[in-house]
């Protein structure tokens, strides 16, 4: 078994060795393409993010395997995986507008141990190891006691496909007056980081990449916080829902209605 202290301390070196260039870059002129969609955004600083990411730990762990949202894969034989997104939020990163962060995550034989989420403008260190609890700049952080829906400020997020955005879009209109309100950052892994430290009380998003949840997942679940798809499985990305257990019940309830009512 490895040492997940030092798995830990890896990730957030690594992390460390990336955030000042990104927190410079942000909001400047930039180089962007698009990718799945004409939203859907990449930067130059998207791929030496990842580059840089990729080389630091394969440098530290050659046996490792690390996948990147960018392209990134290395087939190791350690039982790791790394699973990287450089700058998940590049909208808000290409505007200068916070709610972007570089996400490491790590599983050992496909289970979730490690996640590091950083945030360049603010600064902001959210780190856990499974078993060792999860932290915001050293300080122990914990998913909100919220019981009531009705209470809970939800976070979500809007994916590129347009298709899914008409869906999004009126699955809103059924929980906007369910709920306390609703926030969009514009970045998944702050948004998961967000529940786990109780700045809002619950998260849910359909269509999301490994890369956008594998770090994050790890520090709501160590900050008492569960995270399931619509059945209450572990998610695959096609529906996360990050939250305390107090509401978890309602909240997919509520969910599942939604996404019966059809497209
Ligand atoms: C995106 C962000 C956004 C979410 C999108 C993701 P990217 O990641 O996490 O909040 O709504 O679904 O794809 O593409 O900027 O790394
Ligand atoms: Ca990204």
């Amino acid at each position: 078994m490895p040492d997940l202290l030092s798995l830990r301390d890896l990730a957030v070196r690594t992390a460390r060795s990336v955030v000042p260039e990104l927190a410079i870059r942000t909001g400047r002129p930039i180089e962007k393409n698009s990718k799945s969609s004409a939203t859907d955004l990449v930067t130059d600083a998207d791929l030496w993010s990842e580059t840089r990411i990729a080389e630091i730990l394969h440098e530290a762990r050659p046996n490792d395997s690390i996948q990147g949202e960018e392209g990134t894969t290395i087939t190791g034989t350690s039982g790791i995986r790394w699973i990287i997104d450089p700058i998940d939020g590049t909208t808000n990163f290409v505007y200068g507008h916070p709610g972007f962060s570089v996400s490491i995550g790590a599983e050992l034989d496909g289970e979730p141990v490690i996640g590091v989420v950083v945030d360049p403008i603010l600064g902001d260190e959210f780190v856990a190891a499974l078993g060792h609890g999860a932290t915001r700049n050293g300080d122990s952080i914990q998913v909100n006691t919220v019981t009531v829906l009705s209470e809970a400020l939800l976070a979500t997020g809007f994916g590129y496909q347009p298709a899914h955005r008409r869906k999004q879009a009126k699955e809103l209109v059924e929980i906007l007056p369910r709920v306390r309100d609703i926030r969009r950052m514009g970045g998944a892994a702050l948004d998961l980081a967000s529940v786990a430290c109780g700045r809002v009380d619950a998260f849910f998003e359909r269509g999301l990449a490994p890369w956008d949840i594998a770090a994050g997942s790890v520090i709501v679940s160590e900050a008492g916080g569960r995270v399931c798809d619509l059945s209450g499985e572990n998610p695959t990305g096609d529906f996360v829902v990050a939250s305390p257990e107090g509401i978890l019940s309602e909240l997919l309830s509520l969910l599942r209605n939604v996404d019966a009512a059809g497209p």
